[in-house]
């Protein structure tokens, strides 16, 4: 079955983040520009998806959402099914987003003026979200080694202060799409336990991988860390619903769950209906559609990194899931604003790599979520855009 991934969608003017924030966010008002910086995809929702929403809306009550009991177990059912993890439905609790989560889990596990230590270069709201709370974050710069991220527990062991509380590891990470094998996630969960920190497993990317990967989620990898764990996750990455705002967490703990119960009531919000009706959909129809996806996004990203990396001075570093590509502009010698003005000028819009944080400078995101063929035409952009220093 084929889903419309080659045929473009057109999406401005339809309160698409990615095309109609360009002006403000970046001062674009170039109507062609192709917009590789929110991560979503230009591809429509898979069908059971937009079935189960039209169901909703010709039901044509839209009061409070209770009665999570079908999503919940969905998403067990889906994490048992898809990633291998066994547990209990009645653990999971919703939140208007990941980030949303994130800042309930903060709550839960920390107070102001505590640490978090974030491996960056990291998705750039973790940063946001913690100074919005008051806690403080410490960096520990991933290293490249053999074109990829490795963490480094060595250095963040000696980096280490007396307030830091809690560690997140963006499994798998964003920018960079990097997929910490059951080893590494191990190594990361008992430097958390050694020392007493909470772990936050940030899960959103979990199917995004290419064919042929493996996600191996931190509960699996690392049960020991089971009473100081707080999964992250929703289905808005793997299926393209980040407008419907809806994510959840999932806490083994019993204590623990108890302190996020506590957060979240005092929220006093209960969640989207549009995102339950689309994530449970999606977590229990839409396994055909989730693989052809991938397979999609792995040979956009062949084609993308093939043709970037024939390009002097430009590299892009390999991945394995998600479709955010990470691309080392710095052996050009150019400062960040000279790169992004040239890409920008050329007619495309990447995320900057400096709002990741340390190890960003030098670098720019790419979302290749796209039909191949603008995705082709976004790529002859970026090789004009350098095609005088080539
Ligand atoms: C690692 C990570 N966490 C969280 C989010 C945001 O999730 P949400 O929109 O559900 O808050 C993103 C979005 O790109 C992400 O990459």
């Amino acid at each position: 079955m084929t889903y419309g991934f080659e045929d473009q969608l057109a999406l401005r003017g339809t309160h698409a983040s990615k095309y109609d924030s360009l002006m403000k966010v970046f001062g674009v008002d170039d109507p062609d520009a192709i917009p590789m910086w929110v991560a979503d995809m230009d591809f429509p929702a898979a069908p059971a998806i937009r079935t189960a929403l039209s169901k909703e809306v010709e039901r044509g009550y839209f009061g409070y959402f209770g009665g999570p009991d079908a999503a919940n177990d969905a998403v067990a059912g889906w994490y048992r099914r898809r990633h291998g993890w066994t547990f209990d439905a009645s653990w999971v609790r919703y939140t208007h987003g990941v980030i949303s989560g994130f800042g309930d889990a903060l709550a839960a596990c920390t107070a102001p003026g505590d640490a978090i230590v974030l491996f960056s270069p990291v998705y750039h709201a973790f940063y946001r979200q913690a100074d919005a709370m008051g806690r403080k974050v410490l960096e520990s710069p991933l290293r490249i080694e053999n074109g990829r991220f490795e963490l480094d527990l060595d250095g963040l062991s000696v980096a280490l202060t007396e307030n830091v509380r809690l560690v997140v590891l963006c499994s798998p990470h964003n920018p960079g799409g990097r997929v910490w094998s059951a080893e590494e996630i191990r190594q990361v969960a008992d430097f958390c336990l050694e020392r007493g920190l909470f772990l936050i497993s940030d899960e959103i990317h979990m199917d995004l991988l290419f064919p042929g990967e493996t996600f191996v989620p931190t509960a699996v990898a690392a049960p020991q860390i089971a009473e100081r764990l707080v999964v992250l996750s929703a289905a808005s990455k793997g299926f393209n619903l980040a407008g419907a705002e809806t994510g959840f967490l999932v806490t083994p703990d019993r204590a623990l769950r108890k302190k996020l119960d506590a957060v979240i009531l005092d929220r006093e919000s209960t969640p989207n209906r549009f995102g339950m009706a689309a994530l449970t959909a999606a977590f229990t129809e839409c396994d055909d559609w989730s693989d052809a996806v991938r397979a999609y996004l792995a040979e956009n990203f062949r084609v993308f990194s093939d043709r970037m990396n024939a390009l002097a001075g430009i590299s892009v570093m390999d991945m394995t899931s998600t479709y955010l590509a990470w691309v080392d502009f710095a052996p050009l010698g150019m400062s960040d604003p000279e790169i992004l003005r040239r890409i920008v000028e050329a007619g495309v819009v990447p995320s900057p790599g400096t709002q990741f944080g340390t190890g960003g400078a030098g670098h720019m995101r790419f979302n290749f979520a796209l039909p191949r063929p603008t995705l082709e035409t976004a790529i002859g952009r970026l090789e004009d855009a350098f095609r005088d220093i080539q």
